[in-house]
């Protein structure tokens, strides 16, 4: 089938070369001259694992093209998977999905079908229709791949939402996906656009509402000598509850949760409905991060410097967009900390946003450190090296993810005489 894609983030790219790794012929349109000169030669604007790869599969194919055109001839599905970022009132800037929307009544012709794949509050589907008229099919087919799992998660999808109001729409959806759902088609789930619209928002803010719970309880059992680790494996046994998105850490970050919760908050509000519980997860993040903060300060004397492991919002990615790093790093600085910094691939984007960090190896900056705070669950820092125990000999290491709560790890920096701080735990 030939698909057109408006946008070249995660979302459109890697749906782009996953489709047309399946044998579409995918045609991606961006504005950015820069980026789309990357992609021509198979070269990935971000760090994704098996992205690379796939990119030069499908460019070597012949059936992933690139262009800053807004060429959509003969695509009987087109794809809007541009950003739609948090304006400053909390509700999502859809100006990007308006403007392809118009480039695409420029050239659209009878029978195509447009579906949004961005995140967008519920009733842009309907908006788009009046855009675009009668004669084109609108669907909403929200995406719900992970950073760092982008192309796992795309090429064997738990379910996949289709929204829509007309047959020709599912049909056509239901071809575009049918070579990913060999084994079980039934796993495209269709319903009306709003529905569809209102998955999304749901399921990320009942994700991002988990990790709020949890790292409140986290802050409960430093109070009442619980532990919440055990606290975790308890409630998450329960079936109904299960063990997901229940590990407290230094809050959430990312593109898309702080973002998606904002705005349903927001859609909460417009519809005259009390927003509470979905706003109360924002502040309970925000909570969290200065909760870190402030451990991370009772454990530093004044001019002692501090190092941080992990930069990204999450491991296996470059992306640091609303990383509680970048909190961390901002209140450190403010009290005249001295800041180290380490990450496997996001240092460059982080020394876009904070400049004022020295980055190292993560061996060279524990001879200049006093307390090391470890930010992000890369596996990398799931062990420490015989020589960086002998570095932190007398240390402090602030565990914002608990990497390094287990007993054999413990038991080793208890030998080195090395105070350990987790979350949810007592120090040892
Ligand atoms: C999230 C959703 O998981 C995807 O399903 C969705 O498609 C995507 O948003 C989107 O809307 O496009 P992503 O932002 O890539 O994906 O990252 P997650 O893996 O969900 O992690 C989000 C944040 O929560 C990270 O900062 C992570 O470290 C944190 N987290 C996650 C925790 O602190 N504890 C957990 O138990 C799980």
């Amino acid at each position: 089938m030939k698909i057109a894609i408006f946008g070249t983030g995660y979302v459109g790219l890697v749906t782009g070369a996953c489709l047309a790794d399946k044998g579409h012929q995918v045609h991606c349109i961006d504005i950015s001259e820069e980026k789309i000169a990357l992609l021509k030669q198979a070269t990935p604007p971000f760090y994704e694992p098996g992205l690379k790869e796939l990119l030069q599969r499908g460019v070597d194919s012949g059936r992933l093209t690139f262009s800053t055109t807004p060429d959509i001839s003969g695509a009987q599905v087109i794809f809007i998977a541009v950003g739609t970022p948090q304006s400053p009132n909390g509700s999502a800037d859809l100006s990007a999905v308006f403007a392809v929307a118009h480039t695409i009544k420029e050239r659209c012709t009878k029978g195509q079908v447009v579906v949004t794949k961005s995140t967008v509050p519920v009733g842009t589907a309907h908006i788009l229709k009046t855009i675009l008229g009668e004669d084109i099919y609108v669907a909403s087919n929200p995406e719900t791949l992970r950073e760092g799992a982008a192309i796992q998660d795309f090429m064997s999808p738990d379910r996949i939402i289709v929204g829509a109001e007309d047959k020709e729409a599912f049909d056509a959806l239901r071809e575009v996906y049918s070579p990913f759902l060999i084994r079980d088609q039934n796993r495209i789930q269709e319903m009306n656009c709003a529905s569809a619209e209102l998955v999304k928002y749901g399921a990320n803010t009942m994700l991002a509402m988990r990790i709020s719970f949890i790292n409140l309880l986290s802050q409960l059992c430093t109070h009442v000598g619980a532990d919440i680790r055990d606290v975790r494996q308890g409630i998450g046994s329960d079936y109904r509850i299960g063990m997901h998105f229940l590990y407290p850490g230094p809050g959430f970050g990312g593109s898309c949760f702080p973002k998606d919760v904002s705005s349903l908050a927001f859609q909460l509000r417009e519809a005259g409905v009390d927003p509470a519980l979905v706003s109360a997860t924002l502040s309970t993040n925000s909570a969290q991060q200065h909760h870190i903060t402030r451990t991370i300060l009772e454990h530093t004397k004044d001019s002692e410097a501090v190092g941080l492991w992990g930069l990204a919002f999450k491991a296996n990615t470059d992306d640091v967009r609303d990383s509680a790093s970048i909190f961390v790093s901002q209140q450190l600085l403010k009290h005249q900390k001295k800041l180290y910094v380490h990450d496997p691939q996001a240092t460059h984007n982080y020394l876009k946003v904070q400049p004022h960090a020295t980055t190292t190896t993560r061996q060279e900056m524990l001879k200049e450190i006093d307390v090391l705070v470890i930010l992000t669950e890369w596996n990398e820092y799931r062990t420490l090296t015989q020589e960086e125990l002998t570095l932190l000999q007398g240390k402090t290491i602030v565990d914002a993810r608990n990497l390094l709560a287990r007993e054999a790890e413990l038991k080793k920096l208890r030998e080195h005489n090395i105070t350990y701080v987790g979350v949810g735990m007592r120090a040892t």
